[in-house]
């Protein structure tokens, strides 16, 4: 049985005060002690939340990280041992606003993989198509050749402490979301392809869905026998809409 991880990016919105109520509604929040629950606020709020939620099972993690793990002249850059410093738990790797806006390649996802993992940092890989990669009939492939490549250039074995996100970027803060079928196909493949190199880590793997994840489709995509659960953007701005999406991965 895979333990259910229900994940919230913040991207990049909040003030203090904005944050500061969030995080305490989530540290409100009843955790099923059977899922994980992890929030991923800015950089720059990574500490204050931490301390909100010091108390409270829920993990904090970033959304992105450096691809050299320590330290060095890099300006603007924040490593995986600065977050892991900071009591960061877990990091985003390659979400497609990182890939399509930033230019993030999978060879520079693949050296911030294993910077986050060479910290202590679970490395959440994200992968997805776009709709013109949909309409071609090339969602697979897409998808197969972004982790291929990551399994490729750091080996299998990497993947025994990570997880993986699949948001199709045409559903990703768009209101539209795959069918828990649609989503379920996918990972399904994601599943195979791991365990032509590994079955016990494709057995393991947690794969999350992403992409206009709410309340009010969660159960049914949850529900599925290879989504163990959600990487949830706009939806884990409202503490009360999250800690409903977090309840329907522990039903
Ligand atoms: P939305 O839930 O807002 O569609 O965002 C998904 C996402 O990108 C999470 O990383």
């Amino acid at each position: 049985m895979r333990r259910p991880l229900v994940a919230g990016n913040w991207k990049m919105h909040g003030t203090r005060a904005s944050v500061d109520a969030l995080a305490q509604g989530v540290s409100r929040m009843e955790v099923d002690a059977s899922i994980d629950v992890a929030v991923l606020p800015p950089f720059l709020y990574l500490e204050r939340v931490q301390q909100i939620l010091a108390e409270s099972p829920v993990a904090v993690g970033a959304q992105n990280c450096a691809k050299d793990a320590w330290q060095g002249a890099l300006t603007g850059e924040v490593s995986a041992a600065q977050l892991a410093d900071v009591g960061c738990k877990l990091v985003l790797i390659g979400h497609s606003e990182r890939r399509q806006l930033f230019g993030e390649t999978d060879e520079v996802i693949s050296r911030k993989f294993i910077a986050a993992q060479s910290c202590g940092l679970m490395p959440v890989l994200c992968v997805g198509e776009s709709l013109e990669q949909r309409q071609a009939g090339r969602t697979l492939d897409v998808v197969s050749e972004q982790l291929g490549n990551v399994i490729h250039e750091l080996g299998i074995g990497a993947f025994s402490n990570a997880v993986i996100a699949y948001e199709p970027v045409w559903a990703i803060g768009t209101g539209l979301t795959a069918t828990p079928a649609q989503a379920q196909a996918v990972h399904a493949a994601i599943r195979a392809q791991l365990a032509d190199e590994s079955p016990s880590v494709a057995q393991a793997m947690r794969i999350l869905y992403g992409g206009s994840v709410k309340a009010v489709n969660a159960v049914e995509l949850f529900g599925m026998a290879d989504i163990d659960g959600g990487l949830v953007g706009g939806a884990s701005l409202n503490a009360d809409e999250f800690g409903a999406i977090c309840r329907a991965a522990g039903s």
